[in-house]
């Protein structure tokens, strides 16, 4: 371990982020009853122009009055590119009520971009007397924001997440691609004989954000499963992401929640094999071996980390 020790990531659930357009206020109470852990206004991609000041409004009348229980809520604003950001978070934070938890910064690309956003919500944060500071999430959806995923994570006290966009990541980065995450036809090698051998086409991007995330304490997400009638192909991305070590998947449809939150529970099978890793070790410990047998294999003081990463995951879900 290096002399700086890692920081351990916000300690609550975000095994699954609901979205839903700012312009469907219809779909707001649906939201704060399901079973997200967090949830997305969207102000951004999922909004059309003419409707983003009716949008605004409408989502801050749902922060101030939809009971949302103990979800984790926030509000997707517009990327710095357009004209449309500074009225969201000039609005949204001067305008809604302490209940908001967290605002999502799309299309982020550098540092700086954080630096903008946090000086305006700084300055709002003490001109309304706000009693808890505004937390900060950002997709990592361009080439800048992969080139710059370390600095980004780095940039603000506020950052506490970053999820993964695929779409316009693959848009920015000029991949020939189709649909939004998930396997790419054109993506495999041939395995000798002349079998397709798939890939993951989003394996390198999500490590980025992982380590990202990791090194400056920060939850790291995948982001949206485009085609929500394919739950398998739903399923089959979300723990490839958790193997890597994302803690959770964005719903762009109800049905996709449930999948996520399964994903990435620890099942009582990984629980009991963590607590059992770790009651091995302690034995090992009590007659001076560094490590011990479990089952057939090693177990060392970096199994006891893996086991304690399942084990205090699973604490905290139980709370
Ligand atoms: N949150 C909560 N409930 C939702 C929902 C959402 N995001 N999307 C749909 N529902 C509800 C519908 O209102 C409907 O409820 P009902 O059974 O009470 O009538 C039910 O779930 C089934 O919905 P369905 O008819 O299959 O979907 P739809 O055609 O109404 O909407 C989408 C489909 C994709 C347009 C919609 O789910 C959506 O807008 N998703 C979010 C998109 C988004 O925010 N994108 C930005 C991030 S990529
Ligand atoms: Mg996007």
């Amino acid at each position: 371990m290096s002399f700086k020790i890692q920081p351990a990531a916000p300690a609550r659930p975000n095994r699954c982020q609901l979205f839903g357009p700012g312009s469907r206020p219809a779909l707001f109470a649906k939201m704060a009853a399901s079973a997200a852990d967090v949830i997305n206004l969207d102000l951004e991609d999922s909004v059309a122009p003419a409707d983003k000041d009716s949008a605004r409004a409408n989502v801050i009348a749902a922060i101030n009055g939809v009971d949302w229980g103990n979800k984790h809520l926030s509000v997707r604003i517009n990327g710095l590119d357009t004209p449309y950001w500074y009225r969201d978070v000039v609005e949204v934070l001067e305008q809604a009520g302490d209940r908001l938890d967290q605002i999502m910064i799309p299309k982020v690309g550098n540092a700086a971009d954080i630096y903008a956003v946090d000086a305006l919500v700084s300055a709002i944060e003490v001109a309304k007397g706000r009693s808890k500071p505004v937390q900060f999430e950002v997709i990592i959806e361009t080439a800048a924001g992969l080139v710059h995923v370390n600095e980004i994570a780095a940039a603000s006290p506020r950052m506490a997440a970053m999820s993964l966009g695929a779409a316009d990541y693959a848009a920015s980065m000029g991949m020939q691609t189709t649909g939004i995450g998930g396997t790419q036809d054109n993506y495999y090698m041939l395995a000798p004989g002349g079998a397709q051998h798939w890939g993951d086409a989003w394996h390198s991007v999500s490590v980025a954000i992982v380590a990202a995330c990791r090194t400056h304490g920060l939850l790291p997400v995948d982001g949206p499963f485009g085609d929500f009638s394919d739950d398998e192909g739903f399923v089959a991305q979300a723990r490839r992401a958790a193997t890597l070590g994302m803690v959770g998947k964005w719903a762009i449809h109800p049905r996709q929640i449930a999948l996520a939150n399964a994903v990435f529970t620890p099942s009582a099978a990984q629980i009991a094999e963590a607590r059992d890793i770790l009651a091995a070790m302690k034995a090992a410990d009590a007659t001076g071996q560094g490590a011990a047998v479990y089952k057939g294999r090693l177990v060392d003081l970096a199994s006891i980390r893996q086991a304690q990463v399942i084990v205090r995951q699973a604490e905290m879900l139980a709370r």
